[in-house]
């Protein structure tokens, strides 16, 4: 079984590394090893834990690509847009990423699980999984992100978790709170900026809200 795993990692690694830039990839193994030592934490199962390690090594894939590729691979996928090439595009690769990922490795290594978070892990989204949440928290907090904002909600969320091993319904709670807030610095840090706010994002705040703070979806 690890080795098997192991195996589908190595072969992933090897053609991710071709599409980032040096330093993209060494965010990208970061977030891999994030995600392992959350796998771990939150107690994931054999499946769960290979599909968000999966998700981790390609979910930047397209990140570096530039905005004509992007919109290249938005028709070639039938994703929706109405961007022009010379746009910021700060959460395309996230949908184009999940599409050439799947086209890459083939939907049996990119199954709906890895999918989904993969096409989630900038903006989240309403419902979002276990695999989804872990995608997205293990991208934002990972060491290797000089942001204060980013370190000191990491500092925070371990924090909370060390006293809650093992206590799952706990650490599901530090995990959806911890979501709101990195959501909040998004949108607070865009609103600073007269940035556009992508349309995922809202439904999301609303539905954190209405849940007293947790994202209870599937
Ligand atoms: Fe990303
Ligand atoms: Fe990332």
């Amino acid at each position: 079984m690890e080795t098997n795993r192991e195996k589908v990692f190595e072969s992933i690694r090897r053609e991710v590394v071709k599409y980032e830039s040096e330093k993209r990839y060494r965010h990208t193994l970061s977030v891999y090893e994030e995600s392992a030592a959350l796998a771990k934490l939150f107690n994931l199962s054999d499946s769960d834990s290979f599909a968000l390690e999966k998700a981790a090594l390609v979910h930047d894939i397209t990140k570096d690509f530039s905005g004509e590729k992007q919109l290249e691979l938005c028709s070639r996928y039938g994703i929706r847009t109405d961007k022009k090439p010379d746009d910021p595009m700060p959460v395309m690769h996230q949908y184009t990423g999940a599409e050439f990922a799947r086209e890459l490795f083939g939907k049996d290594i990119i199954d709906d699980t890895v999918f989904s978070a993969v096409g989630c892990h900038t903006t989240g989204k309403v419902g979002m999984s276990l695999v989804d949440k872990l995608l997205f928290i293990a991208d934002f907090i990972e060491p290797t992100r000089q942001y204060e904002s980013c370190k000191e909600l990491r500092r925070a969320f371990y924090n909370r978790c060390e006293d809650k091993k093992d206590n799952t319904e706990a650490l599901a709670v530090v995990l959806d709170e911890t979501i709101q807030m990195c959501i909040e610095n998004t949108i607070v840090h865009l609103l600073q900026r007269r940035m556009e706010i992508e349309e995922n994002v809202i439904p999301l705040w609303n539905s954190l809200l209405k849940s007293g703070g947790q994202n209870n979806g599937s």
